[in-house]
């Protein structure tokens, strides 16, 4: 936490403002519309957001929806939620993200057999953004919407403009393990004032207007509370920091280990700033001396939690008979990215234990005497960061 969150709390308590309803949502809501440039609806949590979003684009049952394989599941679920069915696209390497070259042979494909889906979910993975100038002509032509899951990249821009707000629809996550969170949570986003009216409705168990339980359409329960409102307009006052920091530790690690051969931080794609909300690192097993699941178990034994990067969604049993297009890049970085430990609190001693026992796990001879760690690339932190203030 920030530290502002608890007033924000305490407020509606005091003001006995304890339900879905009350002027922190409202005021959530409304920064979140200064931060992001888009009207915006506070709900229940990101993968909520994500369902609302599907269903203002009209996807329904039968339908297909195009997604990246590589991606968290709660990308892809919502779209089994609303009976359609996901068609996955690899990632292209500038950014693991969708991949804009497959993505536009699959929609000629799909039109000239006069089956073009849905819509198509585009992930901004692990802080950085997909390359959406190509995405957006390709689906623009084809008269495709595409909705942005930007669970992972609040805080990141795209060619100046923030993350979630360059298509129709954006979905974000304020779970707990993301750059800022609500404990639980998720804003949609949407171009169309009238789209976000029609999602807060759903959200509210589509409850018509008038006195009596009258109902037209079906709904959910997916409003935020007025309490966890409260925490999430404390935790916009820290986002900058939180990127700053977050950008901090991968380019700390990314500098220690400059001299090592065989891992590299995760591209950082020129066209936009890149949270680095996860520092995620390529483990190249003959270069580094070990690979990447060995790495994770020497990390652990030393009481160090690490993970892979996400699972491809053509690999889960559940989406094995899904249609796939490609899947080989994301299966690489799958078997050789690791996400090092990433927290906005993580201290530089905490990070130093990190990157020695890294260092020992690879068996290189060290260059290095033993404090040798700089502060990191500040200039690297600072040079693009400010365009964020900025908004
Ligand atoms: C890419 C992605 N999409 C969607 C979600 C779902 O968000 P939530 O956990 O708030 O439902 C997450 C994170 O949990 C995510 O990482």
């Amino acid at each position: 936490m920030g530290g502002a969150e608890e007033a924000y709390v305490r407020e509606a308590f005091a003001s006995n403002w304890l339900s879905t309803v009350g002027p922190n949502i409202d005021a959530f809501e409304k920064e979140f519309e200064e931060l992001t440039g888009r009207p915006a609806v506070a709900v229940s949590s990101g993968t909520a957001a994500i369902q609302l979003g599907l269903r203002l684009l009209g996807v329904g049952p039968g339908d297909e929806v195009i997604c990246p394989t590589l991606t968290f599941v709660a990308s892809v679920n919502p779209v089994v939620y609303q009976g359609a069915r996901p068609v996955f696209i690899d990632s292209e390497r500038q950014s693991w993200n969708l991949d804009p070259g497959i993505l536009e042979d699959v929609l000629g494909k799909k039109a000239a057999r006069g089956s073009l889906p849905r819509a198509v979910i585009v992930v901004h993975l692990f802080g950085q953004c997909a390359d959406m100038d190509p995405i957006l002509e390709v689906c623009g032509r084809y008269g495709v919407p595409v909705l942005e899951d930007a669970a992972e990249a609040l805080g990141s821009d795209y060619k100046g403009r923030p993350a979630g707000s360059l298509a129709s629809v954006g979905a974000f996550s304020f779970n707990g393990n993301k750059i800022i969170t609500t404990t639980g949570g998720g804003m949609l986003v949407a171009q169309d004032p009238e789209m976000v009216k029609r999602a807060r409705f759903w959200s509210t168990q589509a409850r018509d207007a008038g006195l009596a339980y009258h109902h037209s359409e079906f709904g959910y329960n997916y409003r935020m509370s007025n309490v966890l409102a409260g925490i999430g307009r404390g935790q916009l006052r820290v986002l900058t920091e939180r990127v700053r920091l977050r950008r901090k530790n991968a380019f700390r690690y990314r500098d220690a280990f400059s001299d090592l051969r065989g891992i590299a931080l995760m591209p950082q794609a020129a066209y936009g700033l890149h949270t680095n909300w996860l520092s995620c690192f390529l483990v190249d097993e003959d270069g580094f001396g070990c690979s990447r699941d060995e790495l994770i178990a020497r990390l652990d034994a030393a009481g160090v939690e690490s993970r892979p990067v996400w699972k491809p969604m053509h690999l889960q049993p559940i989406y094995k008979d899904a249609e796939a297009f490609g899947g080989a890049v994301a299966e690489d970085l799958f078997g050789r990215g690791i996400c090092l430990p990433s927290s906005s609190n993580l201290s530089c001693e905490e990070q130093d234990c990190v990157i020695e026992c890294v260092r020992a796990a690879s068996g290189q001879p060290s260059a290095r005497a033993a404090n040798f760690l700089p502060l990191g690339n500040v200039s690297d932190v600072e040079g693009v960061y400010p365009r964020l203030g900025a908004r």
